[in-house]
């Protein structure tokens, strides 16, 4: 390093604050830093805007309609379709050959489908699902990996008005079924297996074993073919073949449904505190402007951008920002299959120099390990096609901040660190990237026209520099609109309400009531997420504040493993908890209590991870299973789980004196590695 390059990287360390370059902003769909103040004027009508970036076969009558809070309607009585904005409308206006989607298969394989292409395709599956008796409104099963068929299968049933529910591949068939069962999904769309490091994985083996867990009668499967000859296997009765399906259905042109904006467009399983996992229910007005206009206001997507966001179609991230947003703008958004580091460690450097990629959207866990491998993978790529940088699924820290804007951007891109949710259908608090200055490890300010805020334990805002947890005073269209079938439950998890019979000092009325819900003034959402104010209006995240981890940018709840543990014969009684992990964020700790007469041992340490992945998938690998005698516990009997995530942490533990069996600690810190 000469004495030029040292100086400039202890500058980029000690660097608190970067603004946006000249040159981006020059270029930005948002540059007016006035659109804060706009929004805020103007709500909820500033969100005409967002629907504006759609096209409508009925216009709506109202922007908002919050009669029946927490139970908001967005557009409503305006009608629309999902496909046939992330389609049809591209190819009338003449996008016919602009690529849609440019896939990249895992061992160098790739596929263009031009907005022409992707929109016989979809016809094609739309028309297949109607013959295979789909109706409106029925719920398709979609559990299929990073294929183009995935994205096919979502427009064909967004095309006839069928709600999707896809499952992430990577979950166990277990995880399948309860989904199935939960949305009474009597169709499933998958594939026989796909790639992971060169090797076939069989995928339908698993597909076959999740629906016999299934309660009710599928009528029908369609299997994709992934792997060819390189995996052998049979459809049974009621399985069909993706491909002899389309070319029966070749050249079908199925009609585009009008859908009532308030309409589900899909469903969206995400983990929360209780063992079950949640149907998360998105509409298709709301949700598709928000997604839209959250893809031009902050990835800052043009139709002639080539946009990556290297993320998961089976999570959220991959339903807004890989999917949905980028096609409803008409850009071309890129597929890939694989692992970052397959063949080899520079397999996203090469697809971004290869497709000329202009925007790039990751998650931190990447980031970190892109760091651990070293700066000399994208040293070897022409990275300078890029514009934009952003970050989503947990807290980036200001090392890795940097380390993605000096290697990855040039020094010349923006980051935007985007906090969101699967329940927020889209990017909350962000800076954007062309009006605002970009603070290491801070998110940034709410949105325009998004009410988030950072309160205390009594609803209060706090301070600059004060801690307390995040809340939405506001409504937004990509916002969630229940649970699946279950509206208690969506205002429990969800929402608390204020009255304002003392406005200056609010209280929070009984919180997650349910009873007084005409009386209350004001509803609330909480994200359950721990944040830190940041000056005026930036904020902090700094992670949940329920029993909810965070492993690899991926939401997995702590009940739904321990349930998982508890299953397994010989383990008695287990806590499972979040532990730091370097390139994770968090790994999965897990302390079990043997029954009597078995012994704690590598058979039984197996056993219990081979139950977290039976029943949710190799996402949930336990770091480690810590056999002990005795879980600590307060006096009344909780278990601290505090201790549990220091001991997990190696942090340094406070007083245990308060615990009933104080001596047990010691005995579980001792059997750690850390
Ligand atoms: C949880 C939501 C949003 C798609 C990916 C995850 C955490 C998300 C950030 C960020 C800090 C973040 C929060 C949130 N999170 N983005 N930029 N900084 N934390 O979706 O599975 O619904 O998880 O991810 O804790 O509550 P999800």
């Amino acid at each position: 390093m000469t004495q030029e390059e040292a100086n400039l990287e202890v500058r980029l360390e000690e660097q608190e604050e970067f603004e946006p370059p000249e040159s981006f902003v020059e270029q930005a769909n948002v540059s007016d830093p006035g659109i804060y103040e706009e929004f805020e004027e103007n709500w909820p009508e500033c969100w005409e805007g967002a629907a504006d970036l759609l096209s409508w076969d009925e216009p709506y009558e109202t922007v908002l309609e919050d009669d029946d809070a927490p139970f908001y309607e967005w557009f409503t009585d305006g009608e629309l379709n999902a496909s046939y904005n992330c389609l049809d409308r591209h190819v009338e206006d003449g996008s016919k050959n602009r690529a849609a989607i440019k896939w990249e298969g895992e061992g160098g394989e790739t596929r263009t489908y031009t907005y022409g292409d992707l929109l016989n395709e979809v016809e094609a599956f739309a028309a297949t699902l109607r013959d295979l008796g789909v109706e409106e409104d029925d719920v398709v099963t979609l559990y299929m990996p990073m294929i183009p068929e995935l994205p096919i299968a979502m427009l064909a049933c967004a095309r006839i008005g069928a709600p999707h529910s896809v499952v992430f591949a990577g979950f166990s068939a277990d995880a399948l079924a309860t989904r199935m069962n939960s949305a009474d999904s009597e169709h499933l769309v998958t594939c026989d297996g796909y790639y992971r490091r060169g090797d076939g994985l069989d995928h339908i083996t698993k597909a076959n074993e999740g629906l016999e867990g299934v309660d009710h009668e599928v009528s029908d499967v369609v299997v994709v073919d992934r792997l060819g000859d390189e995996l052998e296997h049979s459809l049974s009765d009621g399985q069909h073949d993706y491909d002899e399906l389309i070319a029966d259905h070749e050249g079908a042109s199925v009609e585009p449904v009008s859908r009532d904006a308030e309409d589900m467009l899909f469903l969206m399983y995400t983990s929360g505190t209780t063992g079950k996992p949640k149907g998360v229910k998105h509409t298709t007005g709301g949700y598709l402007s928000y997604a839209a206009w959250t893809s031009h206001a902050v990835l800052d997507v043009k139709p002639e951008d080539t946009y990556w966001c290297a993320a998961d179609i089976g999570w959220i991230t991959g339903h807004s920002y890989i999917v949905y947003g980028p096609l409803a703008l008409g850009t071309t958004t890129v597929m890939y299959e694989g692992t970052p580091d397959y063949p080899d460690k520079d397999r996203l450097w090469e697809i971004v120099e290869k497709n000329r990629v202009d925007i790039f959207y990751t998650a931190p866990t990447a980031i970190r390990a892109f760091m651990k491998w070293g700066e000399q993978y994208p040293a070897r790529h022409d990275l300078s096609s890029l514009r934009l940088l952003g970050t989503v699924g947990e807290p980036i820290n200001p090392r890795a901040w940097k380390w993605y804007y000096k290697h990855i951007g040039g020094e010349e891109c923006p980051i935007v660190d985007t906090w969101w949710q699967t329940e927020t259908g889209g990017m909350m608090i962000t800076t954007l990237p062309g009006v605002n200055t970009m603070k290491p490890g801070t998110a940034g300010p709410p949105l325009p026209g998004i009410g988030a805020s950072v309160v205390d334990a009594n609803g209060d805002d706090v301070g600059a520099g004060e801690a307390g947890y995040v809340t939405v005073n506001k409504p937004w269209p990509g916002m969630l609109r229940t649970l699946y079938k279950n509206d208690e439950r969506f205002i429990e998890e969800y929402w608390e309400e204020y009255s304002d019979e003392d406005a200056v000092n609010r209280q929070l009325t009984s919180p997650h009531s349910t009873s007084s819900r005409e009386d209350a003034d004001e509803w609330v959402y909480f994200p359950e997420d721990g944040a830190k104010l940041d000056g005026d209006d930036y904020i902090t995240i700094l992670g949940r504040v329920d029993d909810v981890i965070n492993v690899s940018g991926h939401r997995l709840g702590t009940m739904e493993i321990e349930s998982a543990v508890v299953g397994v014969e010989g383990i008695a009684e287990a806590a499972v908890v979040g532990g730091h992990h370097d390139v994770k964020g968090e790994a999965v700790y897990v302390y079990a209590i043997p029954e009597d007469g078995y012994e704690a041992d590598a058979d039984l340490e197996e056993r219990a991870a081979e139950g977290i992945l039976e029943s949710i998938g190799p996402i949930a690998k336990p770091e480690e299973v810590i056999f002990t005698p005795e879980l600590p516990k307060t006096r009344s009997g909780k278990i601290m789980r505090r201790l549990l995530e220091d001991i997990a942490s190696g942090n340094e533990l406070g007083n245990t004196s308060t615990l009933r069996n104080p001596g047990v600690v010691d005995d579980i810190a001792e059997q750690v590695d850390n």
